[in-house]
């Protein structure tokens, strides 16, 4: 991937962006997916049907694993494939908070080599290149660096997992309240670990998302100076759910001690 392709990238998403902002309340049809209060609008389909249009253009040997769609896990290892998620934040977006986000990664053979996250309510465009670092809106951004008894906690509920986490998910949360300075939830797994990359969160911990919740912002988190597993230690499996912890590598390493009596 060379510097042309990559600001072609960025333009593309950032288009992407205008669906969401467009979309009149009026006609957000909703359907029910699997799962608790899992929802998915016909924006979500527009927005990845123009990505995987708009990137079959710049790379037409492309594949995709894309929320919207059946998927074929073996597909990670082509030459190129993107993960996306057309609408991180569907629920938000349902309920018009203005705080949705288009998350796209590229994988080239298997590895993350680029990754974005783009808020079109508020322009702030999120990207990572493999070993080049991380940046909002070009500018470059690193993990905060705060203790944990100063860190804002961000977290994830896995509201379509009631059944099974959300005893442990409070359980863990109550502990991180008590241990950091506050916590936070609102309600887009990829804007809350771009928020880890650019230092206003200082930890994220979600038991179990999707490949396409975490892959650009894992990329994100890494080359902005961050470490981001699963909660027992694990390298992000990117082809199936997994849990999530993230943090700047001091906070990392202790709060994966913190999590592991929370039986994962
Ligand atoms: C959801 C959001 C939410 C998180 C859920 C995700 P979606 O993604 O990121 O913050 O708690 O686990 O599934 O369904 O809005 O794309
Ligand atoms: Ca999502
Ligand atoms: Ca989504």
């Amino acid at each position: 991937m060379n510097v042309e392709q990559t600001k072609t990238l960025l333009t593309i998403i950032r288009k992407a962006g205008d669906i969401v902002t467009e979309a009149a309340a009026i006609d957000k049809k909703i359907a029910e997916k699997s799962g608790t209060a899992n929802y998915v609008t016909t924006y979500d389909v527009a927005v990845q049907t123009y990505l995987i249009k708009e990137l079959t253009a710049l790379f037409p040997d492309a594949q995709f694993l894309a929320e919207e769609k059946d998927n074929d896990p073996a597909c990670l290892n082509a030459p190129h494939c993107f993960i996306i998620d057309p609408i991180d934040g569907t629920t938000n977006f349902i309920h018009a908070y203005h705080h949705s986000t288009i998350s796209v990664a590229l994988f080239e053979n298997g590895t993350a080599c680029f990754g974005a996250v783009f808020n079109p309510y508020t322009g702030e465009l999120f990207h990572a290149v493999r070993g080049g670092g991380a940046f909002c809106n070009e500018h470059p951004i690193h993990v905060a660096d705060r203790p944990l008894d100063h860190a804002l906690v961000a977290f994830g509920t896995s509201p379509y997992y009631k059944d099974t986490l959300c005893d442990k998910t409070f359980a863990f949360l109550k502990e991180m309240f008590l241990t950091g300075s506050d916590i936070r939830r609102v309600g887009a797994a990829a804007l809350d670990l771009a928020g880890i990359a650019d230092g206003r969160n200082d930890v994220f911990f979600e038991f179990i998302l999707s490949p396409w919740d975490y892959a650009a912002g894992a990329l994100l988190i890494t080359e902005a100076g961050g470490v981001i597993t699963s909660m027992t230690g694990q390298p992000l499996d990117m082809t199936h759910p997994t849990s999530v912890i993230a943090g700047n590598p001091a906070l990392h390493a202790q709060i994966l001690k913190l999590v592991a009596k929370y039986q994962i």
